[in-house]
């Protein structure tokens, strides 16, 4: 790990915020309404497991916002509410949707790795889909809990390994090229979004949440996983315009219901005064 691979990863979302090729047209009110809506409609398991709906008051500090959609939730909600983003074109993104919607947050360039938090500051720490594409990821889940008050909720999606996704980016990057001994660690590495992202098994993500309690993990199939959209900005082409017309949804649906993308994993910080042992 070097401070080059932040770099690759910031330079990746730089030149595009997550969903920004697929889903804003514009970067006014109505053009960050749209990427919501489309959004929301995609991945509708969101709202749930973010809590939007029970944020009023609440201190919450969301890691990565990116295009700022789940950010303007919080904030409509009434949350007391700070972001960040290793990028500043997602900080420029998501003050510029929140002033559209006359929505206020504390929004500062930031690394997941150093958050600019006092010990035991948030209520919620919510991040979606980033903490697997920063360097050391054990290390930001370590930032997660120090920021968080005892009581405190961690929310965090994170990729998961044995995804259908990871399987297709395998097929056509390992077996197609003859390389079927090619691993899913450089699959996800090299042709899933930003250079060096992740994924993780349960066990793994269980083990990032050393020191939480009362931790729930669950998998989601995805858009991606079932060849319902765009697929990520990084991927086009006829053979997957193939896919997606004869892609069989039915059967990933009742065959390999928890062979989803995204893992959505959720942790409190203990109340008591026990000392937190981080992971190795
Ligand atoms: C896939 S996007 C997700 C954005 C948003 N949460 C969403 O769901 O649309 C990943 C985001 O994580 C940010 N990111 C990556 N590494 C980070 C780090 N170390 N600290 C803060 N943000 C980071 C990127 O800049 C990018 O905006």
């Amino acid at each position: 790990m070097t401070t080059d691979d932040k770099t690759k990863v910031s330079d990746f979302w730089n030149r595009a915020s997550c969903g920004e090729a697929l889903f804003l047209l514009n970067t006014e009110r109505d053009g960050y309404a749209q990427h919501a809506r489309l959004r929301y409609e995609l991945e509708p398991f969101i709202h749930e497991f973010a809590g939007f709906a029970t944020a009023k008051g609440l201190k919450v500090l969301e890691i990565g916002v990116g295009l700022g959609a789940d950010h303007q939730s919080f904030a409509e909600a009434g949350a007391d509410l700070h972001g960040i983003d290793l990028t500043t074109r997602a900080i420029e993104h998501t003050t510029r949707r929140l002033a559209a919607f006359g929505l206020t947050s504390g929004l500062a360039v930031g690394d997941a790795e150093a958050l600019p938090f006092a010990d035991g500051t948030f209520d919620i720490v919510y991040s979606w889909g980033v903490l697997h594409h920063s360097p050391d990821t054990p290390k930001a889940f370590r930032e997660v809990f120090r920021v968080l008050g005892r009581g405190g909720r961690a929310k965090i999606m994170v990729y998961q390994t044995w995804s259908i996704v990871g399987l297709m980016l395998w097929t056509r990057y390992g077996l197609m090229r003859l390389r079927p001994w090619t691993s899913m660690r450089e699959i996800y590495d090299r042709y899933l979004e930003s250079p060096g992202t992740k994924a993780y098994t349960p066990n793994e993500a269980r083990a990032l949440m050393s020191g939480f309690e009362d931790i729930r993990i669950r998998t989601v199939l995805t858009h991606g996983d079932l060849l319902e959209s765009g697929a990520g900005q990084r991927h086009r082409g006829p053979l997957l315009t193939l896919a997606r017309r004869i892609w069989p949804r039915w059967l990933i649906r009742r065959m390999a219901p928890g062979m989803g993308l995204f893992m959505l994993i959720e942790g409190t910080k203990p109340r008591g005064d026990a000392p937190y042992h981080s992971p190795a």
